[in-house]
């Protein structure tokens, strides 16, 4: 039998399948399924900057003008149900699942500005994490904020989160940067041990008749995958951190892909998402029978081996790549 087992964070793994950030982990129920369908590690959703915020903003309120102005305070803070339970509630489910479940459980911060919310990371270390992932999630629009100064923000950010915490501390980001390997470099010197490429931003239609703009949220494709596949084949063994993909995994093979490149765990939301956790026992018996097939005896001999630094032509994952899948099409033209 094949050896899937690999190494993340700083945490042994008994295979590469890790549940990202989803809705699947609002549920102890649910985390217990994924561990049981053999999952090996599991990301919790994302606890948010602005519900930090919301909740302490509110606090200072209801003590600065008393329990009387509860009406008056309700309509200051709009609800946010919308969003997540609050942040107490996110730290006792934490606890709670860290309780039922022997598969790590990586906590999730989700924001963009340095500030105390940032204590939340402590709090999410002590209900018993065994790791946390930074979701910077950040959308420019400002003509006059140059991307330098966008980068620091994210830098400054890693560095705050670092100093509360001794937990291994991952960074997931989205793929829009100038120079991603540069980038990636100054988030390990800030304190990052793991990069989880990429973040799958929301990308907001338009209702043309009621002239409102439209929050949706596609599941992905393996399509998708090829994105996060390029940069981890261009970062691995550039950059001294441990790399996720996520984005677009959803069968066996995807995985293997994800592994040849160089990452060191395939994250999954999608695919469970649609399908639930009986498809999680099928990919873990297709990579075994592939692996045993193709004579790889284990995960980590695959590991890098079609990264950039490792393919007989690193080109192919430049712009020689891009002339040659253009002129593809030269001799398929259905005119
Ligand atoms: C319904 C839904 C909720 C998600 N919630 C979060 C979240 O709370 N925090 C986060 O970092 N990512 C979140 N994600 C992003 C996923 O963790 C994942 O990175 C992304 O969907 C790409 O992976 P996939 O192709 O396997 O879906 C969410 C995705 C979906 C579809």
């Amino acid at each position: 039998m094949p050896d899937l087992s690999t190494t993340y964070l700083g945490l042994n793994l008994k295979n590469p399948l890790v549940a990202s950030a989803s809705p699947l982990s609002k549920k102890v129920d649910t985390v217990k399924k994924l561990e049981d369908a053999g999952v090996a590690a599991v990301v919790m959703y994302s606890l948010f900057e602005e519900q930090i915020v919301h909740e302490s903003k509110a606090l200072d309120f209801f003590l600065s003008h008393g329990s009387e102005s509860f009406a008056e305070a309700l309509t200051y803070f709009p609800s946010l149900e919308s969003y997540n339970v609050g942040p107490e509630a996110y730290l006792e489910l934490i606890a709670k699942i860290k309780k039922s479940v022997s598969i790590p459980v990586i906590g999730s911060l989700n924001g963009i500005t340095t500030g105390g919310w940032v204590d939340y990371a402590k709090k999410i270390e002590e209900a018993g994490a065994d790791a946390l992932e930074l979701n910077i999630y950040f959308v420019p629009t400002d003509p006059d904020v140059p991307a330098v100064d966008l980068e620091q923000e994210h830098l400054d950010l890693v560095n705050d989160v670092r100093m509360q915490v001794k937990i291994p501390l991952a960074v997931k980001l989205s793929p829009f940067f100038t120079s991603l390997p540069n980038l990636a470099t100054r988030l390990v010197k800030a304190g990052a041990n793991g990069l989880v490429l990429f973040n799958r931003f929301m990308q907001p239609d338009m209702d043309v008749e009621t002239l409102e703009v439209v929050p949706t949220i596609n599941l992905s494709t393996s399509n998708d995958l090829r994105l996060p596949l390029r940069w981890i084949a261009i970062l691995y063994g550039k950059v001294k951190a441990d790399l996720a993909l996520t984005s677009g995994v959803h069968t066996h093979t995807d995985v293997l892909k994800a592994m040849m490149a160089g990452a060191n765990v395939a994250m999954m939301a999608s695919e469970l998402i649609e399908n639930g956790v009986k498809t999680v026992p099928g990919i873990l018996a297709g990579m075994t029978e592939w692996m045993t097939n193709f004579e790889y005896e284990s995960v980590k001999q695959m590991q890098g081996s079609m990264s950039q630094k490792a393919v007989t032509e690193p080109a192919a994952f430049e712009r020689a790549n891009y002339m040659k899948a253009l002129t593809s099409y030269d001799n398929r033209l259905a005119i």
